[in-house]
């Protein structure tokens, strides 16, 4: 139970004072608010209080200015400083003021009440927040209450807030989120174990830290009954064995998406209330940006199903041209592959592939459909839908990796390619990829005008093109990619 006390509250936020009020009440403290630093001081000549919680910015005699009005007059009170826009600096500044502790917004109750906990200087009232039985209750060293723990502890703040800022792959949180939780408690390891709902098991990713960041993949050995709690309960799980550890649920929209393992601490002993609080807050941070991830990811997936489905529109209404950007898409990819194109590149070959020629939209039926060859004049509108292609993917603010291959996927090696005449290696690498694939799918299949090539002659001819239209390191690589490596009874023709 909590000491009861007699806090003033100081904060130009109403949302903040109810908040504060109603949560210091339910703990059996009296509380009284003041909207400034004036009213606050105002208050302190009336009344007797325990403590101060006070905002740093406020009109009306900021947070520093009361902070050091309140030591000249009340020196032995101890006032907490809350902000929004932590900093180290105003950090230090506080504490030198002679601030007790330093809260940062949004404000977690449970660091609220920490916080509490130093004004009381109870520290043995704390109540645990684990409860499980077979789980040892939480202890540890004092609380970082010194200038250098607090300074330490706003590091960690800041790192925990900076931690997945420009991560965008899942996979990446998932191995950044076992990392920094290494680094704050000083542990050796950590894993981040995904539930695999479909197969009704668990995929681990287990990361050592110290060991040149080697990851191991590995089948967890979490059992059942654990997982249940962690499902139940929703809370930590310590275990203070031989080897210390804890486990963290993470949830995601009310679905435990994964648990987050650290064990193996630098420091032995226990797991202290501050870290498992910071492992916490690491997990919270994880887990919106998780679910930011997985927001645009659907949002990507939609989008691209949607121009697809537009694309195979597009060509459906041409029988010589159906599913061209399917294959084309399909042997861009291969040949990526062959050409030793990292993944994340080999997926915006594949996209482009499947949306190259989207910008054909914006031409003409009785051009596009013509069957007899085209005039002169005919062609250059044609040779627009590049440029209208990378309009339409660009505005759509989702496709910025592949929208320059969708423009450059009709440039020549030797410089006499549309739209820009680019030449040579001015050609993105992935454009000249795009470029052969396209080629060679317009060679072997049917036209007006001619029946489609077998495969071999169709090599043969772009062989002939090397070092004219096509890059002859592509050309060869592609050659290998047809004749070896896609098997010939995959390929849709
Ligand atoms: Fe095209």
């Amino acid at each position: 139970m909590e000491v009861p006390a007699k806090i003033l509250v100081v904060d130009d936020e109403l949302q903040i004072q109810l908040l504060l009020e109603e949560f210091l009440t339910s703990l059996g403290h009296t509380v009284r608010v003041a909207g400034d630093g004036e009213q606050a001081l105002q208050l302190l000549q009336r009344e007797a209080f325990d403590g101060v919680l006070a905002d740093l910015k406020m009109a009306n005699l900021g947070g520093m200015e009361l902070l050091r009005r309140i030591k000249l007059s009340h020196p032995t009170l101890p006032v907490i400083m809350i902000t929004g826009y932590p900093t180290v600096e105003v950090a230090v500044e506080a504490m030198k003021e002679g601030a007790v502790d330093f809260i940062t917004k949004p404000l977690r109750l449970d660091t609220v009440r920490l916080a509490l906990a130093r004004i009381a200087g109870n520290r043995s009232s704390r109540q645990s927040i684990i409860t499980q039985p077979s789980v040892a209750a939480i202890s540890g060293p004092p609380p970082l209450s010194t200038l250098p723990g607090k300074i330490k502890e706003l590091s960690i703040l800041y790192t925990i807030s900076e931690a997945f800022e420009t991560i965008t792959e899942t996979e990446a949180i998932f191995q950044r989120l076992a990392h920094v939780a290494c680094e704050i408690v000083g542990a050796q390891c950590s894993s981040f174990s995904i539930l695999d709902y479909e197969s009704d098991s668990i995929r681990s990713k287990t990361l050592k830290v110290g060991d040149e960041d080697y990851l191991l993949e590995v089948r967890s050995t979490m059992d059942v009954r654990t997982l249940n709690w962690l499902t139940k309960e929703r809370r930590p799980l310590l275990f203070n064995d031989e080897q210390p550890g804890i486990v963290i649920p993470v949830f995601i929209k009310n679905e435990l998406l994964g648990i987050l393992s650290v064990w193996d601490k630098q420091q032995q002993g226990a797991f202290t209330e501050e870290e498992v609080l910071l492992l916490l807050t690491l997990c919270r941070k994880a887990a919106l940006s998780l679910e930011n991830q997985f927001l645009y990811e659907s949002l990507y997936q939609s989008l691209l199903e949607t121009l697809k489905a537009l694309v195979t529109t597009l060509e459906a209404r041409d029988p010589y041209t159906r599913a061209h950007s399917q294959r084309v898409s399909r042997y861009a990819t291969a040949l990526a592959a062959k050409l030793g194109c990292s993944k994340e590149e080999q997926e915006i070959v594949t996209v482009a592939g499947f949306l190259h020629d989207i910008g054909k939209i914006g031409i003409c039926d009785a051009i596009l459909l013509k069957t007899e060859p085209l005039t002169s004049a005919e062609y250059e509108i044609i040779k627009v839908h590049p440029v209208i292609g990378e309009q339409i993917v660009q505005h759509l603010g989702y496709f910025s990796r592949e929208k320059s291959i969708i423009r450059h996927h009709h440039e020549w090696w030797d410089g006499r390619g549309y739209p820009d005449g680019l030449m040579r290696h001015q050609i993105p690498f992935l454009a000249r990829i795009l470029t052969v694939a396209d080629a060679f799918d317009a060679i072997t299949t049917n036209r007006p005008y001619r029946a489609g090539c077998p495969f071999r002659e169709a090599l043969d001819e772009l062989d002939c093109w090397a070092s004219i239209q096509f890059d002859t390191e592509v050309i060869a690589a592609f050659r290998h990619v047809i004749e070896i490596d896609l098997p010939r009874a995959a390929l849709t023709r």
